[in-house]
């Protein structure tokens, strides 16, 4: 086994958070946890799968809940497309079983190249590399080939969760902390890590501009029975629902707007 990877492992054993999907090997709560890590932190997503999946434990369950309740129990989790597409990749599973490699995970509804591989890997214990946005920087960083490459043959699942712990902990975007780092003897950006400079504040567009954080709060609104949220008007309103409607998320009954059922 490559020298660093031998660390990396043993510094996992050590320092690994505890978190609730690295206690299951069950296919469906790991899809669960990675759709709601694509875009929560993990502290916030913690509560949220526990609940998620007393509420449905396993995939026919999901895929048997009205859209409307799914929408709801999302609310808070970013992209609401990801809980419509989780729901209807639990469908296509319910019916036909669990693909079993990455490659027939992938065609599943919503699910990509990434989350394919965390479920082959967590779930299956497929030796296949599970690269999102904080592995491919470990591994750019490091600067020793591929993760593929360095995947220790039968330990497939515990590399790739010590990578994630790394760039989560340790190697993370922006502040960098190689002083503790397990594989710092064997990295090529060791103590020297360039880190990009944010565009300046006045320059990035504000979250609640944007066309997704108002999709988000009309979903908000309609899941606590609000209705409309009265600071969403006119063009903006109008191109919210047009994308929440084609999307399939909200109807229009008559004059209302509604979650889909
Ligand atoms: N982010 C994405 N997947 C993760 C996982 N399995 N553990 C911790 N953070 C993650």
């Amino acid at each position: 086994m490559d020298p660093a990877v031998g660390a990396l492992l043993e510094w996992y054993g050590r320092e690994a958070r505890d978190l609730p999907w690295r206690r299951t090997t069950d296919p469906y709560a790991i899809l669960v946890s990675e759709v709601m890590l694509q875009q929560t932190q993990v502290a916030r997503v913690v509560p949220r799968f526990e609940a998620w999946l007393e509420q449905w434990p396993d995939e026919a369950a999901l895929a048997a809940a009205p859209l409307d309740e799914v929408l709801r129990a999302w609310v808070g989790l970013g992209y609401n497309r990801r809980a419509v597409r989780l729901r209807e990749a639990c469908a296509v599973v319910a019916r036909e079983g669990w693909p079993g490699t990455a490659a027939g995970l992938r065609a599943l509804p919503g699910v990509g190249p990434y989350t394919a591989a965390a479920v082959a890997s967590f779930a299956f214990g497929q030796d296949v590399p599970a690269v999102d946005t904080n592995a491919r920087r470990v591994e750019e960083r490091l600067g020793r080939g591929t993760l593929d490459a360095l995947l220790p043959a039968g330990d497939g699942p515990t590399f790739n969760q010590a990578v994630m712990e790394l760039g989560a902990t340790v190697c993370r975007a922006r502040v960098v902390a190689c002083d503790g780092c397990p594989v710092a003897a064997w990295c090529a950006s060791a103590g020297r890590v360039v880190v990009a400079p944010r565009a300046p504040a006045g320059t990035r567009e504000r979250f609640e501009d944007s066309d997704r954080w108002a999709r988000g709060r009309v979903v908000a609104a309609l899941a606590a029975g609000e209705g409309l949220p009265p600071e969403l008007s006119g063009e903006r309103l109008a191109r919210a629902l047009a994308g929440l409607e084609r999307d399939g998320l909200v109807v229009r009954a008559g004059g209302a707007v509604q979650l889909a059922r």
